[in-house]
């Protein structure tokens, strides 16, 4: 079986496949990273008018995250929690800071909550709740965001049954702390009351 360097490397690699910018250059709508926020995300992709497209960034963002961890899982060759968690972490790092584009990469929410899915399925299901509902009641993709993240690392204590200082609870820590780091300029925008809505500009 592969070493724990070997499972992180190739999740760090799965992560770092840009379906946003791919998607939207394929269909000929130009590079995303000139639009909107310049973020590669689909709530960014979804600025290009193009819902199909942002539908098919955020399924293909989500399940490169559920992926590795699911690859891992299968593939651990000792402690697999400690595979799996170390999965998660390393694909939204290489979604968040991909080598192909000069470590300039996305937001990590899509991946994010695939990784969870994969981690801990009730923990996967009740951020995408979380999101969804954030996002329909203050209809901004980053509040949903930040609410599901926030609300992660207690959800996957309560519901991997594992102990605080263990690798799960510890994994689900880390992405929030990543994509906390990578919302920013959204919670900046978000406090000067100027974070665009959902499909607005
Ligand atoms: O998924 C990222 C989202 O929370 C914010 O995206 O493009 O509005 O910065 P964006």
């Amino acid at each position: 079986p592969p070493s724990l360097p070997v499972i992180a490397l190739v999740a760090y690699l799965l992560g770092s496949i840009p379906f946003g910018l791919l998607l939207t250059a394929m269909s000929g709508q130009g590079d995303i990273r000139r639009i909107g926020s310049g973020n590669i995300g689909a709530t960014n992709v979804l600025r290009t008018g193009r819902k199909g497209l942002a539908a098919a960034t955020l399924f293909l963002d989500a399940f490169k995250g559920l992926l590795a961890v699911l690859l891992a899982e299968a593939l651990s060759p000792h402690n697999t929690a400690l595979c799996l968690s170390v999965a998660g972490c390393a694909v939204v790092l290489g979604h968040c800071f991909p080598i192909w584009l000069g470590f300039r990469g996305g937001k990590g929410v899509a991946t994010g909550i695939g990784v969870f899915w994969g981690m801990c399925w009730p923990v996967g299901l009740l951020c995408t709740i979380l999101w969804l509902a954030g996002v329909r009641l203050s209809k901004i993709s980053s509040v949903g965001a930040l609410l599901a993240f926030l609300a992660a690392p207690f959800l996957m204590v309560a519901f991997s049954l594992a102990p605080i200082m263990s690798a799960r609870p510890i994994a689900a820590a880390l992405i929030t702390l990543l994509i906390l780091l990578r919302h920013y300029g959204n919670i900046a925008r978000l406090c000067s009351g100027t974070e665009p809505r959902v499909g607005q500009k």
